[in-house]
């Protein structure tokens, strides 16, 4: 428990209050899938589920950017006739999820956004609960849109703006709080994009704690009564044209 104290201290040096994505989830990730009841990741999941519900089509390879320790690694699966490749830039993170599934194919990434997947071979990206870490979402959308092929589908969630407005993104570790560098960008940047890249948006959610997710705070309705009617995650269905 030291240890990890310590080596927050250490990476957060004196001058800054929070550390880089790779730094902060190469510590997290030993215990991020030690938390199995935390609401984010629940609502997501059941929103993911919610936008890939109506038939997504004929998918031979599906690419997870972002992928952490795999979590949706078994949906993808069970989606996609040939293969599933994960990228994270998180070492640590992807060093877990190829020991829960050896069969994914990691990607990695020369120049930051130039990954080595193969042009137009792609049929369905997911991004969830990632793009927020991402500054230069421009760069990143031209490698998805190079990367995926005619017809294919992104699904895109994260946290609402909204609720990260004034807000920051965290992680407790061992008694310590880990604060992640993290960038907003807003509906109407997130559209400008779609528009440059000719994707079309098949589907878009607000998703908001209400009834429909109610289950979902099963020991944690205090929770619930704080967090009713706000705003938790948005997520995207979009078609490549
Ligand atoms: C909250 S976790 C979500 C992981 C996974 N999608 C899930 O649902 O469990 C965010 C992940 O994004 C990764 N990440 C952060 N910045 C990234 C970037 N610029 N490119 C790729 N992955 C990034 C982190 O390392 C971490 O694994």
């Amino acid at each position: 428990m030291n240890s990890i104290k310590n080596l927050v201290r250490r990476l957060l040096g004196k001058k800054s209050k929070s550390l880089s994505a790779r730094n902060a989830y190469n510590l997290i990730a030993s215990s991020y899938d030690q938390k199995p009841n935390q609401i984010i990741p629940k609502l997501d999941q059941f929103l993911v589920e919610e936008l890939l519900k109506e038939d997504p089509g004929d998918i031979a390879n599906s690419f997870d950017y972002g992928a952490g320790t795999g979590r949706n690694i078994p949906l993808l699966s069970s989606l996609s006739s040939d293969s599933v490749y994960a990228y994270d830039i998180s070492i640590e993170m992807l060093n877990i999820l190829k020991a829960k599934f050896p069969q994914t194919i990691l990607v990695s990434a020369k120049n930051r956004f130039d990954l080595s997947i193969a042009t137009n071979s792609i049929d369905l990206i997911l991004c969830n609960l990632c793009i927020g870490y991402v500054k230069d979402i421009e760069s990143l959308f031209a490698e998805w849109d190079r990367v995926l092929s005619k017809q294919g589908m992104i699904i895109l969630t994260d946290i609402h703006v909204d609720l990260l407005a004034n807000g920051n993104r965290n992680f407790d570790i061992n008694g310590s709080t880990i604060y992640i560098d993290h960038f907003l960008h807003e509906e109407k940047t997130f559209h400008a994009l779609f528009s440059k890249f000719n994707w079309e948006i098949s589907q878009f959610q607000e998703m908001k704690v209400d009834e429909n997710v109610k289950s979902i705070f099963e020991q944690k309705l205090d929770s619930y009564s704080a967090l009713e009617g706000k705003k938790m995650l948005f997520g995207y269905k979009l078609k490549k044209n």
